[in-house]
């Protein structure tokens, strides 16, 4: 593979991410809303400020590289927030339905790390450094995001009775 089909490679995984974060902006008001939990709700919330915040990273990576993200739609974002909007649909308790949207929440993050991982390393491969940085504290905000959703499903609500909740339906 040459040095520029490589480069072409990582503009299209940054694409693909420019393309998913905004799908993400778009869906994280529903989340905010369909969720129950007020530490649920307020961690929706933040998110998608950084999620906001993440747009505008691409934006000035792209505009680093004199580049312009191109048209194409993350299909698997798609279906994962797809996913998602059937767990906000569902006809569930309420802390039932937090703990659907927690498991939705966290593939799109999981998926966001995938993508900001490979998308980091083929910018070091490219010696692309001050990107790559950029890269970087979108995986970590990612990573926290997850782990800030671990922690109020298994300090929150999973400890306060969602079992005892869900077999009273
Ligand atoms: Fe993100």
């Amino acid at each position: 593979m040459t040095q520029n089909a490589f480069y072409k490679l990582f503009l299209k995984e940054i694409s693909d991410l420019y393309s998913a974060e905004n799908q993400i902006v778009e869906a994280l008001p529903k989340m905010i809303e369909a969720a129950s939990t007020p530490e649920l709700k307020e961690a929706f919330k933040n998110h998608l400020k950084e999620t906001r915040n993440q747009v505008a990273r691409l934006d000035n990576i792209f505009s680093q590289l004199n580049e312009e993200p191109s048209d194409e739609t993350c299909e698997a974002m798609e279906g994962l927030i797809a996913e998602g909007e059937e767990m906000i649909e569902m006809e569930a308790p309420a802390m039932v339905k937090d703990a659907a949207l927690i498991g939705a929440a966290q593939r799109i993050e999981h998926y966001e790390i995938a993508g900001y991982g490979v998308a980091k390393t083929f910018a070091t491969q490219l010696e692309l450094y001050d990107i790559a940085q950029l890269l970087k504290e979108t995986l970590e905000e990612e990573g926290s995001a997850d782990k800030k959703l671990t922690s109020i499903a298994e300090g929150g609500f999973f400890t306060a009775g969602i079992n005892k909740l869900a077999s009273e339906k």
